[in-house]
């Protein structure tokens, strides 16, 4: 029923939104709606619903991009309706695809930049999962080759992010998952050569590991394979993930060899959404060589008009974010994607800096040799009347959302504590974020938490 007595037309023309008929009643929540509604009713009741989630740009515990410059606002809405598949019908979009996986080829130095082949993806696991075939791929038709069985392949890393645990089942691969063991949270060329025989198809280390924002070792884990492969005929390739890091260090760490420069690196993914600063919605997989992606993973199309080739999951896909990319790569290049990155490390690195001087909290990575990011634990041995959860509480009523979690396999006794510093997280929201981590360290000194969270009680945002 109308609040008031214009008749419908007019009501929707002058009437405040909130004295809307519309919004005078719920909106359908789990039926699927009968009426039609006003555009504006609507937009307002969705928008408002939206407050309830966290403020993005105080999720500290996501690597996704949060602040976006207007231009690629602006990029976004213009592309809005560009099907990412259609190549024949937008080439400028395939093209600046190209573009961009020829860049990346380049800044990973891979020896044929402008010859090797290499996709965007809706992400860093959609890039995982193409990359993990071509590796499953290629050692299938090397056994094949020797005459040998290929029921058995096998796959080894550190502790990875779950995208690597869908791959291994959804593509029947057994995960050689190395644990952690004391201080040790990921992987050494040791651990991974205990772990090869001829079934592995490849070894992965993480670049920006998701648990702690360590670097694993890439060259050193490549060495060990060259004296394996000299010691047996085993000859098992590298692919990154380089999901954080890709985007990381060849800005602000060149000389780290981690990329195409280590010949046994055969494929790298990134995640264009994180530290490549594009919108949400966009991964990378690059291949060294054009023969390191096995051919019969490609299908080509002929109803698109042309005839073209595809390599992913997904069929239709948003072409925006690859635009975006594009964008930010001709407008910061080298030198601002550095500049930002720089920024983001020392902020990291005070932050870790000042936390440990609380004396509390046992600093297990402070922004230095990995993602910018820190992580901490609170230290062995003592009580101050509060876990790791309960601090993420209490923070989270001024905001700031900074996740605690048990380590995996074998450190689950472990609870750390995680900050990400992305573009955005400047020193002075830093700041901030401190002076509330010890108001709320003050705030637990005077009242004692009598039932404190554990990671089964925590998490209370859920419905
Ligand atoms: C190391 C690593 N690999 C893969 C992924 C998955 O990436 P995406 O969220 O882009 O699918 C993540 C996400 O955090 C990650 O940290």
């Amino acid at each position: 029923m109308a609040l008031n007595n214009n008749d419908s037309a007019k009501e929707s023309i002058l009437d405040d939104v909130y004295a809307s008929t519309d919004l005078s009643s719920r909106m359908p929540k789990y039926r699927f709606p009968e009426v039609e509604r006003n555009p504006r009713h609507v937009y307002q009741a969705v928008h408002d619903e939206l407050m309830l989630d966290g403020n993005s740009r105080q999720n500290l515990a996501t690597f996704c991009s949060t602040w976006i410059e207007p231009e690629v606002h602006q990029l976004m809405d213009e592309c809005i309706d560009k099907n990412m598949i259609d190549k024949d019908e937008y080439p400028q979009t395939a093209e600046v695809e190209a573009r961009c996986v020829h860049m990346l080829a380049d800044l990973w130095h891979a020896p044929d930049a402008k010859g090797t082949l290499g996709c965007s993806t809706t992400g860093s696991s959609e890039a995982a999962m193409l990359g993990g075939m071509a590796m499953k791929w290629r050692w299938r038709g090397k056994m094949r080759a020797k005459g040998k069985a290929t029921d058995k392949p096998n796959m080894i890393c550190g502790p990875v992010q779950i995208c690597w645990h869908k791959f291994a089942r959804y593509w029947d691969v057994e995960l050689r998952e190395i644990p952690m063991e004391g201080n040790r949270l990921i992987m050494t060329p040791e651990e991974v050569i205990k772990r090869c025989d001829e079934n592995t198809i490849g070894v992965v280390p993480t670049l920006g590991v998701t648990f702690t924002c360590q670097y694993e070792p890439v060259e050193a884990v490549a060495d060990a394979l060259d004296t394996l492969q000299k010691n047996t005929d085993f000859d098992i390739p590298i692919h990154v993930d380089g999901a954080s890091g890709a985007f990381l260090a060849p800005f602000v760490d060149p000389d780290l060899l981690w990329d195409f420069r280590v010949p046994r690196v055969k494929s790298i993914n990134a995640s264009g959404h994180k530290f490549g600063l594009a919108p949400l919605g966009v991964g990378w997989v690059v291949w060294r060589e054009r023969n390191d992606l096995p051919d019969d993973l490609i299908f080509r199309v002929n109803y698109l008009g042309g005839n073209m080739a595809t390599f992913a999951l997904n069929f239709s896909r948003p072409g925006g974010q690859v635009v975006a990319q594009y964008y930010n790569f001709l407008r910061l290049g080298k030198e601002g994607y550095r500049k930002i990155h720089q920024a983001c490390y020392h902020t990291a690195a005070y932050m870790a800096d000042e936390i440990r001087k609380m004396g509390l909290f046992n600093v297990i990575y402070d922004g230095r040799g990995g993602i910018p990011a820190l992580c901490w634990s609170l230290k062995d041995g003592i009580n101050p009347g509060f876990t790791l959860y309960d601090l993420a509480d209490r923070l989270r009523s001024r905001g700031w959302q900074v996740p605690a979690y048990s380590m995996p396999a074998n450190r689950e006794d472990l609870v750390i504590q995680r900050i990400l510093v992305r573009h955005g997280v400047s020193r002075d929201l830093g700041d901030l974020l401190l002076g509330d981590l010890r108001r709320s360290v003050d705030y637990f000194e005077k009242n004692p938490v009598s039932t404190p969270l554990t990671e089964e009680t925590a998490g209370g945002y859920k419905h």
